[in-house]
């Protein structure tokens, strides 16, 4: 109730201040970088704090007088006080943010969402399989696992894109397939004009690479465009994994993020704070989840 005169307008006004979840704030472009023909790497910088996510989550990235856009942090939870995304220009706000030069700002709610379960997968293998941009979200939970080395037994990464101008992250995943603590192996659909030596074949052409993994003692990670999950997790059962031992991470259409609009529902779920991290086992019932 409001203080002055008791009606709750003015006071739900002051909730909604109050509560940074709906109050963008300004962060600065620090660095970008053009990975793809249509992909670009961000760092941003808030003003006054680190962003403080974990593996997995997301953030409203807003342009005044555009919109918003929920977007993946890619970077890892304990990098300094910037954080990172790529972002694919595919309409009016990712094609606004594309335009933004370094020093220029945007506003930032969040982080949202679930994340992947790190401390749960102590002491297991894991097992990231991506697909295309899904390996931006994948990525702050591989450099996590990376700094916790110890933490994890096998770590597996496969990563498959449309073709070899579509990969993203190059140099670094060079540096992750000199590794010998870490198997990396990559595909494309299709190797078009372009030199590649590489394994060329949808994704699921790698799973015999983790046939060594036991899979009562695996996580598999999966994060890609949606026509990937249902393959995948079929290629996983038939390496009988659990479906316990199945997490994704999901994406649809949001708006609040916060689960106040039901843009993201799905039946009883609502992506943007049920997820966009799942378990398989908890969503394979729903007839609109994979
Ligand atoms: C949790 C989450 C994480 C995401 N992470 C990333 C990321 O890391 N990098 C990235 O580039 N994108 C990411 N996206 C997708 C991104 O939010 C959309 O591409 C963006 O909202 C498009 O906004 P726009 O205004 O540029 O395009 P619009 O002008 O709104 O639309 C352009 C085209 O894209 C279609 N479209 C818009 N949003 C979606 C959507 N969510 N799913 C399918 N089609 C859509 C429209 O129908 C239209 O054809 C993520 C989405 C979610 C829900
Ligand atoms: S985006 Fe509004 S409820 Fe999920």
């Amino acid at each position: 109730m409001c203080e002055n005169c008791g009606c709750t307008e003015t006071n739900q006004k002051d909730d909604v201040q109050k509560n940074s979840i709906y109050l963008p704030e300004v962060a600065k472009l620090t660095q970008k970088k053009k990975m793809t023909p249509f992909d670009s790497f961000f760092e941003f910088q808030l003003k006054d704090r680190p962003l403080g996510h974990l593996p997995g989550q997301f953030a409203e990235i807003s342009i005044p007088g555009i919109g918003e856009a929920p977007i993946s942090i890619s970077s890892g939870p304990s990098k300094d006080n910037t954080f990172e995304m790529v972002i694919r220009n595919v309409g009016s706000v990712t094609n606004a943010i594309h335009a933004l030069e370094p020093g220029e700002s945007v506003g930032v709610r969040g982080p949202f969402g679930t994340s992947f379960p790190m401390n749960n997968l102590k002491g297991k293998n894991l097992l990231f399989i991506t697909g295309g941009i899904g390996l931006v979200p994948a990525r702050s939970a591989i450099l996590y696992a990376m700094e916790h080395r110890k933490d994890y037994k096998e770590f597996f990464i496969l990563f498959g894109c449309k073709d070899p101008s579509q990969r993203l992250f190059t140099d670094e995943i060079e540096n992750w397939k000199k590794r010998d603590d870490i198997a990396f192996h990559e595909t494309v659909d299709r190797k078009e004009n372009f030199p590649w030596e590489g394994n060329v074949g949808v994704i699921t052409t790698l799973l015999p690479k983790a046939e060594k993994l036991d899979p009562k003692e695996t996580y598999a990670i999966i994060v890609g465009p949606p026509v990937m999950y249902k393959f995948v997790i079929m290629g996983l059962h038939d390496l009988e994994f659990p479906d316990e031992h199945i997490i994704v991470s999901l994406e649809r259409r949001m708006k609040c993020g916060v689960g106040k609009c039901g843009h993201c529902q799905m039946d009883s779920k609502y992506v943007c704070q049920d997820g966009p991290v799942f378990y398989y086992h908890d969503i394979k019932h729903l007839k609109e989840a994979i």
